[in-house]
Formats: structure tokens, sequence, C-alpha cells
């Protein structure tokens, strides 16, 4: 039987007798795959691995800032973090087509994940969190969807650090293997079992063009949420959790005035493999706590509504 203990022994002896001495570059996004390929990498090579972590001002709330403790301060890994946030918002500005919005993103992604790791010239491999249903999966994966760097590949020329060879020691790992060596390696449960995050970000979860006044309102009440189906038990019931920005403004009252403010929708899904989904059934008193806190404490949302679509028709994000 083989135990995380196990798996985290052979992975380590494989990637030393692969590296040997060479230095390795890892793209770190804060999901889990990339997340524990850099612990496992890490654990066998030390201070020959060095992670860049791109924070394109799409992330969750306080989440750059959770990636650099987890990694720099808690276990010493060597990170460098890209503050890029006036780029892609820039990058961003009049895109609405929420194709358009991730083939920008993913572009200057890579164009900043170039730069970064031309930097680091006596690299030699390019570190990926590739796993298992990745490898079955990349033939026929949706478009635009890219969660690792590898999925961008057809944009543009190959880079220069693609002449780095490939170091992906998770490449015949199921996800729950994957999760069961990250809490091994010391990583934080909540890190571990966190639900998926699109590549694109909250770029996705902003109807329409992106703005900083929008990810900002959002991250606020995506947070409230999360804190709240932690709380009431319900989070790790649920597949995928997230909320939506739609920029469309209605009336409400406050005190004795009027509100003309944004809208929030929350999203909540089950689902075994992501392709087909039902929305889950969040206690009737649980979502009215939520709606509150969130237009009580966020400023600029005056009214919250629940999802209640399946996949299909429609998709787990609403773009
Ligand atoms: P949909 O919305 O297609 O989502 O039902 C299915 C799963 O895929 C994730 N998703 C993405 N992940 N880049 C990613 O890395 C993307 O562009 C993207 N679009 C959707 C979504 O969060 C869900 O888990």
């Amino acid at each position: 039987q083989w135990t995380p203990g196990h798996i985290i022994d052979d992975a380590v002896s494989r990637i030393r007798a692969q590296v040997g001495n060479d230095r390795v570059i890892l793209g770190l996004s804060g999901g889990v795959d990339s997340s524990v390929a850099a612990a496992l990498i890490h654990r066998a090579i030390g201070d020959q691995l060095t992670c860049v972590f791109v924070d394109n001002g799409l992330l969750r709330l306080g989440e750059g800032d959770q990636v650099m403790a987890t990694f720099a301060e808690n276990l010493g890994v060597k990170v460098i973090r890209v503050d890029a946030e006036d780029r892609f918002l820039t990058a961003l500005a009049g895109e609405s087509d929420p194709e358009k919005k991730r083939k920008v993103i993913g572009k200057l992604f890579v164009d900043i994940f170039e730069e970064e790791s031309n930097k680091i010239t006596d690299a030699r491999w390019l570190a990926q969190g590739t796993i298992y249903p990745d490898v079955i999966e990349s033939a026929g994966a949706k478009t635009g969807k890219a969660h690792n760097i590898k999925s961008h590949h057809n944009v543009g020329g190959l880079p220069d650090y693609m002449k780095l060879k490939l170091l992906e020691p998770l490449r015949e790992l199921f996800k729950d293997e994957v999760r069961a060596i990250g809490e091994e390696l010391g990583l934080p449960h909540q890190m571990v079992w966190r639900h998926p995050f699109p590549g694109p970000g909250l770029g996705v979860r902003i109807l329409g063009e992106v703005k900083k006044e929008y990810a900002d309102i959002l991250r606020r009440a995506d947070a409230i949420y999360i804190e709240e189906l932690y709380a009431a038990g319900h989070y790790d019931k649920i597949s995928q959790a997230f909320a939506v920005f739609l920029p469309v403004k209605s009336v409400g009252v406050m005190g004795d005035g009027r509100t003309y403010e944004y809208v929030v929708a929350l999203r909540a899904v089950e689902t075994k493999d992501f392709m087909t989904a039902g929305w889950y059934p969040l206690p009737y008193e649980d979502m009215s706590r939520i709606s509150s806190r969130i237009i009580n404490e966020v400023k600029g949302v005056n009214r919250v509504v629940y999802d209640i679509s399946s996949k299909p028709p429609a998709t787990i994000e609403w773009e």
C-alpha cells in the first residue's frame, strides 16, 4: 500500500536524479497543483527551485499575500512575486468579450512569465503541476481553458523559456493523491482542499469589461460568501462556489435614501467531473445571512441573487 509518504520519497529521489545540480523555474498560481508541485520540488532540491508568482490583480481577497506567506515565509521557498495588476487592467480595458478576455489574460501571463524566467539565466528546467487527468484531457480541452503554462503554448511563437526541459512530478497522480501529499508536505488544509479557480480568475467573474472598482467589490463579496460557507459547514460539500459581479445597477433603499447600485450573483455547484453540475441547495437562512452581510458590508452592492441553473444548459462560470 502506497502512503503519501512513499509517494513523496519516490518523487523526491526521481526529481533529484532528473535534475542533478540544475536550477528549476516554476510558475506558482496558488492553485492546488502548482502549489503541491512547488512544495514537492522544494523538498527535493531546496534552493535550486525558483518560483514565479504573477499577481494579475484578478485574484481573490488576500490571495497574493497568502501565497507568499505559505511558500516564502513558512516553507522557505524562493518566490519572485510580480505585481502586474496595472498591466493586466490596462490590457483588458475596453474588452468585454469572454474569449477575448481569456486570450488577453493568457497572453500577458505568458509574456510576464517569460520576462521573469529569462532573468533566471542558468535555469534548465521548467516545472509544471500537470496531473494525470490533465494528461488524458489535454486533447479535448475546453477552448481557452488554460490552467497551466503548457496550455498557453499556442499563443504566438515558442518563447525562450520553452528551451527548458519539462519537469512534471505529479504527472502520474490523481487529484486526491496530489491533495494527500500536499498536506503531508505541510501545505495548509484550506489551500489543499480549495475549490478550483480558473486561470483567468476574476476576469471571467466580472461580466463584460473588467475594472479595478468591480474587482474590489467582487473580492469583498466573494470573501464574505466563502467565509460563511465554511462557517456553516457547506464548503466541503460544494464542488465550486464563488460570487459573480454583474455590471448592472438596480434601485434599492437604505435608511431614508434611495440607492442605485450593482448586483452580485452567488453560484454554488455540486459535480463529479465539472462536465455536468447541479446547483447546491443552500438553506434559506444561510442565503439570507450571506445576502445581508454582503449588502451591509460591501459598498456598491444593494442586491444579491442566487443562481439556480444547472449545467447544462448553463455553464458553471458565467463567462
Ligand atoms: P464551465 O464554466 O465551462 O467550467 O462549466 C468548468 C470548469 O472549468 C473552469 N474554467 C476554467 N478554468 N481557465 C481555467 O483554468 C478557464 O478559462 C476556465 N473556464 C472555466 C471552471 O472554473 C470550472 O471549474
